[in-house]
């Protein structure tokens, strides 16, 4: 058994960008992420890697604490080492091969849950890529397979001794989707199966879900955060210290902006982001301490609206507004979060405003209302029903 299992941010295409995992850090320091996978194919990338891909490793390298792991998606080998090949050993030491994208046109490609097809090219492609890029460079995430999960077992076989960095299993297969539970009985199969380093994804929601994982799957090394964090993105916070999360009102709303205003930034200028970001200015630990949101949000708000400005409840924007865009980011964030929330805050009425201006005034009447009574932030098992298959 090992005594913790790393807890780690998981890769979501479109939603653990840089300014989400900028934010993460600010709020609950997790030590390491994946990113999204970047689909690599013949013609991309060409001759560089997109700036915003990985810029914790590149312009932002030594900037920010935690560990990334980049993540790529091709059913052909000879294009993932193609492109790593834009990553240096020094850069990324890891890369991951994803092997549980569900959509037809990965499917169709062969490619993310496609590479699970046929055990046999699922074994020839990893071998390949395992002995081009040296032992202890490739990670890969998969599924338990297409349709079953008895296709499991002959898929770990190809897999369990191959020198990979890391194996993370999504104990789920392709037709399953996002429904149903994770099988972490499967995942304890494959720790047990292999010395490679096992992390289980699927299904943690706080220390109830975690407690509940390392008991059955008790020899893994380590769990990523998928959906979690967006319904409680304090959750890393809540899993090492074995308490839940209380903070002020207004610390909060602090915290949502300055999500709204990352993502407002980095849509717009992210090279002025990513200034920042190595002059030390963000990126440091906020948790649940006003001044240190206060902070922040002085520093991004004079990036946004060119004047510091820190959002009182009672006034809201005023007459400033965000994009459509990063307002969009923020409410998808809020469309999960408010289940974590105490009752008031989960109603219609706040998912149902349609700018920025609206929702922030309609959050700080909500805080006036309570007379700024402390936020509990935790899972509710209530809601699961909702999420239920859900990718957001
Ligand atoms: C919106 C969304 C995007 C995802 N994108 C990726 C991805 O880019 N790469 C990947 O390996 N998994 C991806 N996943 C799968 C997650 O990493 C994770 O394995 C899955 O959501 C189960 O974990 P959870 O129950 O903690 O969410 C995505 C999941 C969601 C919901």
């Amino acid at each position: 058994m090992h005594a913790r299992p790393e807890i780690s941010v998981a890769p979501m295409e479109g939603v653990t960008t840089f300014p989400m995992r900028l934010w993460l850090q600010m709020i609950a320091q997790p030590r390491a992420m994946t990113s999204p996978f970047l689909r690599v194919t013949r013609a991309f990338p060409d001759d560089a890697l997109p700036e915003s891909f990985i810029p914790e490793l590149t312009l932002l390298r030594g900037a920010l604490p935690y560990g990334l792991i980049p993540q790529f998606i091709t059913g052909e080998p000879e294009q993932f080492l193609r492109a790593a090949e834009f990553i240096p050993d020094a850069i990324a030491p890891v890369i991951e091969l994803n092997c549980g994208c569900p959509s037809p046109n990965s499917l169709g490609r062969m490619a993310g849950s496609g590479m699970l097809r046929e055990p046999e090219f699922f074994a020839r492609s990893l071998e390949k890529l395992a002995a081009e890029l040296g032992p202890g460079r490739l990670a890969v995430k998969m599924r338990l397979g297409i349709e079953a999960d008895a296709e499991f077992p002959a898929l770990l076989d190809a897999v369990r001794s191959l020198p990979l960095a890391r194996l993370t299993v999504h104990a789920r297969t392709r037709a399953d989707g996002y429904r149903g539970h994770a099988r972490w009985e499967a995942v304890q199969k494959a720790a047990g199966a292999t010395r490679t380093p096992v992390l289980a994804s699927g299904d943690v929601w706080g220390l109830a879900s975690f407690e509940k994982l390392k008991a059955t799957a008790p020899d893994i090394q380590g769990v990523m955060i998928g959906r979690g964090l967006l319904r409680n993105p304090w959750i890393f916070r809540e899993l090492d210290s074995g308490e839940p999360t209380r903070m002020d009102g207004h610390s909060f709303i602090l915290a949502l902006f300055c999500y709204a205003l990352l993502q407002e930034i980095f849509l717009r200028d992210p090279g002025r982001l990513y200034q920042k970001v190595a002059k030390g200015r963000l990126g440091f630990a906020c948790g649940i301490d006003f001044a240190a949101w206060e902070k922040v949000t002085v520093e991004l708000t004079t990036l946004v609206f060119g004047v510091p400005f820190l959002l009182l409840p009672k006034s809201g924007l005023g007459t400033r507004t965000l994009s459509p865009v990063a307002f969009s980011r923020l409410r998808f964030l809020w469309s999960y979060l408010r289940s974590s929330l105490p009752e008031p805050y989960a109603a219609p009425a706040l998912m149902r405003c349609k700018k920025a201006e609206d929702f922030f005034e309609a959050l700080g009447t909500q805080l006036e209302e309570t007379d700024h009574a402390p936020l509990d932030i935790g899972h509710q098992e209530s809601w699961d029903p909702h999420f239920a298959g859900q990718r957001g």
